[in-house]
């Protein structure tokens, strides 16, 4: 393993996964044919705009996806178990960064984790900003357990809002040695302009591991297709054998 990539003591392997890696778990993907935006409409349920118009449509939108979360309890899949399988054995900093608001990575036992789209299972107060875990149905009138004058919202990140830990985020991308891109269409951004920030670094490895090519998948040095399940544990064989030059 070269030092000069950063991929040993000193620079990460950051992984950025998106709703892809949960397909195969039972949830559903945004821009999939079926997806959850052929359904419904961002501009109804998931903008700041939304919510202030009508909060009983977005609350109901969260909830009817936290109880998927909660009551049909989808298992992480092979992608999720590899993922946490390489940030336990890899010699050095293993980050994923999700755009999932599941909680599938927490459960395959992934621990250097941000949700930068934020998480289904916490709410936050609309005055004071605690965040609280939260697994039960929202209301309008649900009230805040810290001020007692606010009220919740989901904990989740509405397009027009800045997802969170995007320092951090940035930070890690700029040391990392290999950039991992896993079951994301690379269309929304700030997430779809990680690989360019990589790229900026000069020094790193961008692999893509996807159903199909994402649309960045240009701007990856390999691209392995095909179900999470299967690319990402291979990917992880291999990278935890020596068999990827980086
Ligand atoms: N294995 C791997 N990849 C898959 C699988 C699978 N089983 N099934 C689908 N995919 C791929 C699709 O080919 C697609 O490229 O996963 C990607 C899913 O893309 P999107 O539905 O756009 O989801 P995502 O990229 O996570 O969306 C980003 O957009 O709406 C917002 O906040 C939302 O976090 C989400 C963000």
């Amino acid at each position: 393993m070269s030092e000069a990539h950063g991929t040993g003591a000193n620079g990460p392997i950051v992984v950025l996964t998106g709703a892809g890696i949960s397909k195969e778990s039972g949830l559903d993907t945004f821009r999939d044919k079926g997806g959850i935006w052929e359904k419904v409409s961002i501009e109804e349920v998931a903008t700041p705009e939304a919510f202030q118009a009508n909060p009983e449509r977005v609350q109901q939108f969260y909830n009817d996806r936290r109880r998927q979360l909660t009551q049909d309890r989808p298992e992480p899949n092979a992608g999720h178990t590899a993922l946490a399988r390489l940030a336990r054995e890899w010699p050095g900093e293993v980050l994923v960064v999700t755009q999932n608001i599941d909680d599938l990575h927490e459960r395959a036992g992934q621990d250097n984790l941000i949700h930068m789209h934020g998480e289904l299972r916490k709410a936050r107060c609309t005055d004071c900003a605690a965040v609280v875990a939260w697994d039960d149905d929202l209301a309008p009138a649900t009230g805040c357990p810290h001020c007692d004058t606010g009220t919740l919202r989901p904990h989740v990140v509405w397009f027009g809002e800045m997802p969170f830990q995007m320092e951090r985020i940035f930070d890690a991308l700029q040391r990392c040695g290999l950039f991992i891109s896993v079951g994301t269409s690379g269309s929304v951004y700030p997430a779809a302009g990680f690989v360019q920030e990589v790229l900026r670094g000069g020094r790193a490895r961008t692999v893509e591991l996807n159903l199909e090519p994402s649309d960045g998948s240009v701007l990856f040095h390999e691209s392995r297709h095909g179900p999470a399940s299967e690319v990402v544990p291979a990917f992880v064989d291999d990278l935890l054998a020596g068999r990827i030059e980086l």
